[in-house]
């Protein structure tokens, strides 16, 4: 056995015989997918200043190249999960036309009829003596050479073992390589977390059946199915980690993530029945796919695709807008207020508010960006531990002529009045919480001000206080 466990081998008997026969790893999608790639994700990609994802992958191999011919030497690339390598010798092509042909490309592929035919197309082309084959399997795989590109195409969402995977590959860059991302980081097997699943089946609930064609089985489907990819197989085995256990070997640059509700209706099972000709179809694929955006930029959902450069050195973070890695990684060990996992700490509370034995798992509402707080605060606080004590810091001014009174209420039941004075101020209040609740701490000042309207400054917002922090503790911890 290999160590991955009792159903390893039957596993990967089931991929290499999804994929024996499969020429053509990337036909028969849509003409859907390709209408929402053009409008969703390209402008996307622009925006960041990369054309393509083509583009992004042979600009990358190309700079190392030019550098690598200065040194006297080839660049070398390794594709992980090459498939039939026709991805791989278009890169080769499209060098070749720049002029540049001190590339190497290893094709890691574990699939030995994918191998023979990514053979055949080099020897055709005339590349076979810059490709080399890698039968192997990348859970067990050890770099055995510098590489100065990795490329991940449509193929880390099949791989177990990816701290291994990444390890490896962080081992075997050059410290100025590349590894290129484009790939599948939603919920392992593909299938739908709760908040995109909600989102989905009002929609289904809105589709006529002709929408609702399951392509694999012919039925109408009365409910969405949301199956699970990773049954057999490798499919999706664990795509919710890609992206966070990447982060903890690599570190990114050009950062894109995308996609989310959209993807029932980009697939192979449903994206069919969209008939790209036929005008209300269009509309509706464009607005889902304006739907999605706007989920995802909101940090309803978190995105299922990822396209990136990951080096093995810090570099300048170039995410699109706000979709940084940590707002784009699903958590799955905080829960929000009505009880789903599904809020990022640092999302929901960005300064950091809360410490101790409780999150902030929702919006703190009243606490402005640089923590002034108006007459009243809302904290959604989950205890992590038993809780007897809430501190409160905060800071008032010398210059603020009002001052007051702060209640402290937890789901609307007062627990304290505290006289608040000028100055950095500490204060304990006694509470009551038990362990993994959730608890709304409100805040109330009975005194306020406008600093503008008080000719105190350009200010105009309604100030009260700023708060510097809330850490709820059991006392004597
Ligand atoms: C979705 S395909 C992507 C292929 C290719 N990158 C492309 O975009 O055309 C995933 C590939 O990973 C390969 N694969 C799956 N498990 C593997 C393993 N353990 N080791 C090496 N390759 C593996 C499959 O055979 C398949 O070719």
């Amino acid at each position: 056995m290999s160590g991955h466990g009792a159903d390893y081998a039957e596993r990967l008997a089931a991929e290499r015989d999804n994929f024996s026969d499969q020429e053509d790893v990337h036909g028969d999608l849509p003409p859907s997918a390709h209408r929402w790639a053009a409008r969703h994700m390209v402008p996307k990609l622009h925006e960041l200043g990369v054309e393509s994802i083509g583009s992004l992958i042979v600009d990358e191999i190309r700079a190392r190249a030019r550098e690598a011919a200065e040194h006297g030497r080839d660049a070398v690339v390794l594709s992980l999960g090459s498939g039939n390598g026709d991805q791989e010798l278009g890169w080769l092509s499209a060098l070749a036309d720049d002029g540049v042909d001190n590339v190497r490309v290893r094709l890691l592929e574990i699939n030995h009829d994918m191998q023979r035919r990514a053979a055949e197309a080099a020897g055709r082309l005339g590349f076979a003596d810059r490709v080399e084959h890698l039968e192997t399997d990348f859970n067990t795989w050890k770099a055995d050479t510098e590489y100065d590109v990795v490329v991940a195409f449509q193929v880390l969402h099949h791989v177990l073992d990816l701290e291994h995977l990444y390890g490896q590959v962080a081992e075997g860059l050059r410290s100025d390589g590349v590894l290129v991302v484009h790939d599948m980081i939603g919920r392992n097997g593909h299938r739908r977390w709760p908040e995109a699943l909600e989102v989905i089946e009002r929609i289904w609930a809105t589709l006529p059946p002709e929408l609702r064609r399951n392509s694999v089985t012919g039925m109408i489907d009365e409910r969405f199915d949301d199956i699970d990819c990773a049954v057999d197989g490798f499919e999706g085995i664990r795509s919710q980690d890609v992206l966070p256990v990447l982060l903890e070997y690599l570190h990114p640059s050009v950062f894109l993530t995308f996609g989310n509700v959209i993807d029932p209706f980009v697939d192979r099972v449903y994206g069919h029945n969209f008939d790209m000709e036929n005008e209300r179809h269009r509309a509706l694929i464009d607005d889902i796919g304006v739907l999605d955006d706007s989920l995802i930029d909101l940090g309803v959902v978190t995105p299922t695709r990822l396209t990136a450069l990951f080096h093995p050195r810090p570099q300048p973070l170039r995410a699109y807008r706000d979709r940084t890695p940590e707002r784009s990684v699903r958590r799955t060990d905080v829960v929000d207020p009505a009880g789903r996992v599904s809020f990022h700490p640092a999302a929901s509370d960005p300064h950091r508010l809360v410490r101790g034995s409780g999150l902030a798992v929702g919006r703190c509402n009243g606490v402005l960006h640089d923590r002034w707080v108006g007459r009243t605060a809302t904290i959604p606080l989950r205890t992590t531990a038993e809780v007897d004590t809430v501190e409160l810091e905060f800071w008032l001014p010398e210059w603020m002529p009002e001052r007051g009174t702060l209640t402290v209420s937890l789901d609307g039941h007062q627990v304290a009045a505290v006289p608040v004075e000028h100055g950095l101020l500490h204060r304990s209040v006694e509470v009551a919480l038990p362990a993994h609740v959730t608890a709304e701490l409100t805040l109330s000042a009975d005194w306020w001000v406008n600093p503008h309207a008080a000719g105190l400054g350009e200010d105009r917002r309604t100030l009260s206080y700023v708060l510097n922090g809330v850490t709820v503790r059991k006392s004597g911890t």
